[in-house]
């Protein structure tokens, strides 16, 4: 019976498989009357913003848990893609008890990652729950999955079963280090920031090293992961294969960082004159120092105080000298003499003199706040930043406007703010919708995406691969 059934499943997906050629050679035929584009389809007629989305059509089988998984899997959900979260039965993504805010309710941690994702509770390692992901593996496009090294493997999940289950499925994974000494480390987002060489330049040269606010090591490798699927998912165009899409968190910050690896270079020619430590004579050492808050490009930068810094911590401004803006600074400040002062009139004079110029410049922003010295600066094309606080970008109107900040309803939290898609695309609107409760969208999965009969869900519902233990059993 059960042998019946699997090879009516096979049967199921090899049609399924057929269908995309045949769409695919249906398309290439249809547009071959398009002329010169001829193995595009035609041009879509509906208006923009209603034929679906970047990724509509796409399915991921998204077993990413914590942070830097589940920020590629909602990136990939903003676009348009089918996510289907898979987690532990009666636990869950571990982030939804992490840092709770409201009792009893998943917490913003999981709440502002997993939004625009589907939930199916299964136990990966109940024979019953291997059948149900292995019925994923045959529908979706992609395996996401940022587990400890070697967890999918342990599953009975490695690449080979993958492979031959669904030669077309990309399986995508985060991990800490790529292959070498520390390829089997568990790592956190700070454990990136450290090895991927930010914690060594962030800082002050007096101070220790410093991780960021932003999370680099986990939403930017997130970031890094959700590229390259779309890269794989563009290549199996041409191929019709899958393939191994792997990012490691040193990797990926270490690509953030990558003008500090430029500055390790540069330092075998000489100091590095943009730092202040140049301008004040401090000898370098043989690795890229901690800049403070030079500015990481060739225009020297640095934090001033504004009006009120004294109460508010965040009353600072970020003031650029850009050299082509010079006499405007200077006209500004009141220092006129400086525009033809040979001490101050050009960018090598002043490189010596930074630390000075600076604080000059700065008893002018204490006299306004940041929002004046922005609005007076930007007038005359000097550039400089408002240091915002999360309750200023909160409640910043113009991030609500351009759906960079939504506010979403929870049925258990209420109402939350979150992140929504950075990327905005003309033909690919995103709407950004609520995290999904544990388990909330089984039922609805094991029946319309993967077809199971009711008697087939019952089965594999009373073999407890869905469900958590009950409390008598965990005991036994
Ligand atoms: N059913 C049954 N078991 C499941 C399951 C499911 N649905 N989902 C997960 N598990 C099991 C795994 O199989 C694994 O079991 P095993 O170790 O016995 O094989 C176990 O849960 C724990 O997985 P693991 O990834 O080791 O979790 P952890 O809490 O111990 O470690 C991290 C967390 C983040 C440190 C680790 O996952 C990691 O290093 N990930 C890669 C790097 C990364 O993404 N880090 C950033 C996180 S923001």
């Amino acid at each position: 019976m059960a042998k019946k059934k699997q090879k009516k499943a096979k049967a199921a997906a090899k049609k399924s498989s057929r269908k995309v050629v045949k769409l695919a050679t249906a398309r290439k035929a249809k547009s071959k009357s398009n002329g010169k584009h001829n193995s595009l389809p035609r041009t879509s007629t509906k208006p923009y913003g209603q034929d679906g989305q970047a990724l509509t059509g796409v399915r991921i089988l998204d077993f990413t848990h914590v942070q830097s998984g589940p920020t590629c899997t909602q990136l990939l959900g903003y676009m348009g893609a089918d996510v289907i979260k898979v987690e532990r039965p009666g636990v869950g993504d571990i982030t939804r008890t992490q840092l709770r805010d409201v009792k009893g309710e998943d917490s913003l941690y999981f709440t502002m990652l997993n939004g625009n994702k589907r939930s199916i509770t299964i136990d990966s390692k109940h024979p019953q729950g291997m059948r149900v992901l292995n019925a994923l593996i045959k529908t979706c496009d992609v395996l996401v999955e940022n587990f400890a090294p070697g967890a999918l493997d342990r599953m009975g999940l490695t690449w080979g079963h993958i492979h031959e289950t669904n030669p077309r499925m990309i399986v995508a994974s985060v991990k800490g280090f790529g292959p070498g000494p520390y390829e089997d480390c568990k790592v956190y987002e700070n454990v990136a920031q450290c090895a991927g060489g930010s914690a060594s330049t962030t800082g002050f040269r007096e101070g220790p090293p410093l991780v960021t606010g932003a999370q680099i090591g986990d939403s930017g490798t997130g970031l890094h992961l959700a590229w390259g699927i779309v890269c794989a998912l563009y290549q199996r165009m041409r191929t019709g294969r899958g393939q191994k899409v792997l990012c490691a968190m040193q990797d990926g910050v270490l690509n953030l960082a990558r003008v500090k690896l430029r500055d390790q270079q540069r330092l075998k020619h000489g100091p590095l004159s943009e730092y202040s430590q140049y301008g004040e004579n401090i000898p370098f050492g043989d690795a890229v120092p901690r800049a403070g808050n030079d500015s990481g490009g060739g225009q020297p930068g640095w934090i001033l105080k504004c009006k009120g810094w004294e109460a508010d911590p965040d009353a600072y401004i970020y003031f650029i000298t850009q050299a082509p803006v010079w006499g405007e600074i200077c006209d500004l400040i009141g220092k006129t003499e400086w525009k033809t002062d040979p001490n101050y009139a050009t960018p090598p004079a002043r490189l010596p003199r930074l630390k000075q110029i600076f604080a000059t410049i700065e008893e002018w922003t204490m006299t306004k706040t940041k929002f004046e010295v922005m609005d007076i600066c930007n007038k005359v094309d000097i550039p400089v930043g408002p240091i915002l606080s999360m309750k200023e970008i909160a409640e910043e109107k113009s991030l609500r406007d351009t759906g960079t900040v939504v506010e979403v309803d929870h049925p258990g939290r209420g109402k939350y703010l979150t992140v929504g898609n950075p990327v905005k695309m003309s033909d690919s609107i995103t709407e950004v919708k609520r995290s999904p409760l544990l388990g909330e969208h089984t039922d609805e999965i094991l029946k319309d995406v993967l077809a199971f009969k009711s008697a087939e869900i019952a089965e594999i519902k009373n073999s407890g691969a869905l469900n958590a233990p009950k409390k008598e059993e965990k005991a036994a």
